[in-house]
């Protein structure tokens, strides 16, 4: 399998978020490479393309917010929530208290992200910082508002606004209380509570339901790329937004049924298909999602190199326990303590497997993995049952 072979120690993304870079096997790329000059169109849906020329650093700030006419596009859209605010750099210093450590929230590959709170409209934010090393987060920035700018969907984060003022350029999004599902999965802190069986399978269905709208409500359909745990975020009641849309692409058009690009993403949770060959499809997004619902099922990470050699990379070891139900059982989530719906669990198993594989074109559409989520996330299990003595459950039956 491409990614399984890859090297590299974190599924993090970092600066150097250009998996093919990292890639040993990137002469069985023909794609990747022959494609490189394609991926310098910068395309975002009905706005406009941006070539970007092969230039200085400091000149690829060019490509910007100005270049762009990226208030025009904005407010082009007459609807006042729809469209993202520009703060200036003060505006977002002193929502922060300047930065300061007590509202860092996390970082990514993009630089530090903070709890702020804006004055004006009383409302708490999460200020992304852009990291200025490195030409990809100009230019993902910018994909980032234009993309977020078109999309309105309960199941995706809100961008409030963005600063581009001097080399500074921040992103304002709706502050998500409950932070990142990945904080919800790995490393708890003592006296958290996992996440039940039925919370997990709430956020899987609404994550599936915002790729659902990015892949065939919207016009042009957006191909994600970035789907992954810590791309989850939560809400009240564990309400999962998908977030970071800096790698989006606008799926393909006409007759075509991808479109050839740069390998772009995070390891562990890259099709293998799109690794290989550069093809970017909306199968590549399937992939990914089957990623985390796994990580979701097992607890496990989509790579883990603490663990052992066999072990490492989720995909590879998941696929051969598929084949035989008698090991489903060992592939839960040890912090569940055996409380989930056996039934549901083969069945969340079966939907992981049917996204997870090989083959692009076996993999769902995003519309059957929604119907069979809801449908998986509606049979709630009852916690109380399982968790007491057998005669109350018995009690509980009749
Ligand atoms: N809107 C938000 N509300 C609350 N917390 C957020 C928000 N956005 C990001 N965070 C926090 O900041 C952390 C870092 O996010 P960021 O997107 O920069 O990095 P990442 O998702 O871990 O990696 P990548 O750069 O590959 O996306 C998240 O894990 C989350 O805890
Ligand atoms: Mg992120």
């Amino acid at each position: 399998m491409g990614c399984s072979c890859w090297p590299g120690s974190s599924s993090k993304r970092s600066t150097n978020k250009n998996i093919s870079k990292n890639n040993s096997s990137n002469k069985s790329k023909p794609h990747a490479q022959t494609q490189a000059s394609s991926e310098d169109e910068l395309k975002v849906g009905a706005c406009e393309t941006v070539t970007k020329e092969k230039v200085a650093k400091d000149d690829q700030l060019s490509v910007d917010v100005k270049k762009l006419n990226l208030d025009d596009e904005i407010s082009k859209d007459g609807k006042a929530n729809k469209r993202a605010q520009a703060f200036t750099f003060e505006e977002l210093t002193a929502a922060t208290g300047n930065f300061q450590s007590d509202c860092f929230l996390g970082s990514g590959g993009f630089g530090k992200v903070y709890k702020g709170f804006l004055e004006q409209t009383n409302q708490a934010v999460a200020i992304k910082r852009l990291d200025r090393n490195g030409l990809q987060g100009i230019k993902e920035f910018v994909v980032e508002v234009l993309t977020l700018s078109m999309v309105e969907h309960p199941n995706l984060v809100k961008l409030i606004g963005f600063c581009a003022e001097g080399d500074q350029r921040l992103l304002v999004y709706e502050y998500m209380p409950l932070g990142s599902l990945e904080n919800h999965l790995y490393d708890l802190p003592p006296g958290q509570k996992p996440l039940d069986w039925n919370t997990r399978m709430k956020i899987a269905a609404g994550a599936a339901k915002g790729l659902e709208y990015l892949h065939v409500k919207l016009d042009p359909p957006i191909i994600y790329r970035d789907l992954k745990c810590s791309n989850i975020l939560l809400g009240e009641g564990y309400h999962p937004k998908l977030s970071d849309f800096g790698l989006a692409k606008v799926g393909p058009s006409g007759d075509k049924t991808h479109v050839s690009t740069r390998v772009m993403g995070t390891y562990g949770y890259c099709a293998p298909d799109y690794a290989m060959t550069g093809q970017l499809t909306f199968k590549s997004d399937i992939y990914s999602f089957g990623v985390v619902l796994l990580e979701l099922i097992t607890g496990r990470k989509a790579i883990d190199n603490a663990r052992e050699r066999g072990e490492q990379n989720l995909v590879a070891w998941a696929r051969p326990m598929f084949k035989d139900r008698k090991n489903f059982s060992r592939m839960v989530d040890p912090l569940l303590q055996g409380q989930y719906p056996v039934r549901g669990l083969y069945q969340a198993l079966a939907i992981a497997a049917m996204c997870v594989q090989e083959q692009p074109n076996m993999r769902p559409a995003v519309s059957d993995v929604v119907m069979a989520l809801n449908y998986l996330a509606s049979q709630k299990y009852d916690l109380t049952i399982m968790s007491t003595a057998p005669e109350r459950a018995c009690h509980h039956r009749q």
